[in-house]
């Protein structure tokens, strides 16, 4: 573990500290050459998000078809002083993911932040969101925490134990299946101890059309997301993927309620990838992300399951989205 201090530009802040628990950075070429030898081929969504991919991803948000990023903002919006009431004095804010700054700013605008400690694995992303909080939050200490949070991890014994609340926007739990979602709750519950809070977005279950829309957007960008992890390989893995010989699917698998992303092979063709030679049939599918969908009922006793009791849920007027707080049993 590495502990450093630093000053951001205009410093007036409490304290601002970057902590490193030193976890290894995903090994990219392993995991691609052993995903794509399985039978039923498959790439994980977490290596969407290199500099372009999250490029892409932050246009996603912005389209008329994706409704869960505005949608979520508006029930924040709405509801952040419920949350401060719920949150109680002098919180400890844990972010998990330092995602859109709209979002935490809200959160922080609203409850009473003593220290805010925004957990990432990508070191860069995570300095600039912590040093720009530093500035603008002078009243919150600041402890950034550069880790995999989807481990079992602890964080820094100078992270006030009392009061924690956790933040995890965006629906990214349903990115996770339902198991691996109990899972992340109940280490959430762990680290953050008996009693804390969680306020966590959940993209709900909605007419079928509305879901095939947000991941089949008439502009292209998520096929162009969806595709960028094939470009990507052949950027970082000497591969020689034909980007013209596959495309973007994505559908909304109403028996598990999810949408599913996959890369669909055009013709049969073979690609190589690091030294490997990955063979394809035509119509053969790479699958890249599942986004898992739930009713305020279901999340809720998923929740229950991995020990949290729902305190509330708030949707917004057309039932898109629902945010959450939960508590962790004391
Ligand atoms: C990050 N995550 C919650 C997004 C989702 O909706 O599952 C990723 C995404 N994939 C395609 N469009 C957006």
């Amino acid at each position: 573990m590495t502990i450093t201090v630093h000053t951001p530009a205009a410093g007036r802040h409490r304290r601002a500290g970057f902590v490193d628990l030193g976890h290894a950075r995903d090994d990219f070429r392993a995991d691609v050459l052993a995903g794509l030898a399985r039978a039923e081929k498959q790439l994980s969504a977490k290596y969407f998000y290199d500099a372009r991919g999250s490029k892409l991803f932050d246009r996603i948000t912005e389209l008329p078809e994706y409704y869960p990023t505005r949608t979520e903002l508006g029930i924040l919006r709405d509801h952040a002083d419920d949350i401060a009431e719920l949150a109680g004095p002098q919180t400890t804010v844990v972010e998990f993911g330092a995602g859109s700054s709209i979002k935490i700013r809200l959160l922080l605008d609203a409850v009473d932040a003593q220290t805010f400690v925004p957990i990432d694995i990508s070191g860069e992303h995570l300095r600039e969101a912590a040093d720009g909080i530093a500035v603008d939050y002078p009243g919150t200490d600041v402890v950034a925490v550069c880790a995999d949070f989807t481990r079992s991890i602890e964080l820094p014994d100078d992270v006030p134990a009392d009061n924690r609340l956790g933040f995890f926007p965006g629906s990214t739990i349903g990115n996770f299946t339902p198991a691996e979602a109990a899972k992340f709750l109940r280490q959430c519950a762990a680290l953050l101890g008996p009693g804390s809070g969680l306020v966590i977005g959940v993209d709900l279950k909605k007419d079928v059309q509305v879901l095939h829309d947000a991941y089949n957007d008439a502009a292209g960008v998520t096929a162009a997301f969806n595709l960028n992890l094939l470009a990507r390989i052949n950027r970082e893995l000497h591969g020689n993927f034909d980007l013209r010989a596959f495309r973007h699917k994505a559908f909304y698998n109403e028996a598990e309620g999810r949408i599913e992303m996959h890369i669909e092979s055009l013709r049969d063709q073979t690609v190589h990838v690091a030294g490997a030679q990955v063979p394809f049939r035509k119509g053969e599918t790479i699958h890249t992300e599942y986004s898992c969908k739930y009713t305020v009922a279901e999340f809720q006793a998923l929740a229950a399951e991995a020990g949290y009791e729902p305190l509330a849920a708030w949707t917004d007027p057309d039932t898109l989205f629902s945010l959450h707080y939960l508590r962790a049993a004391a």
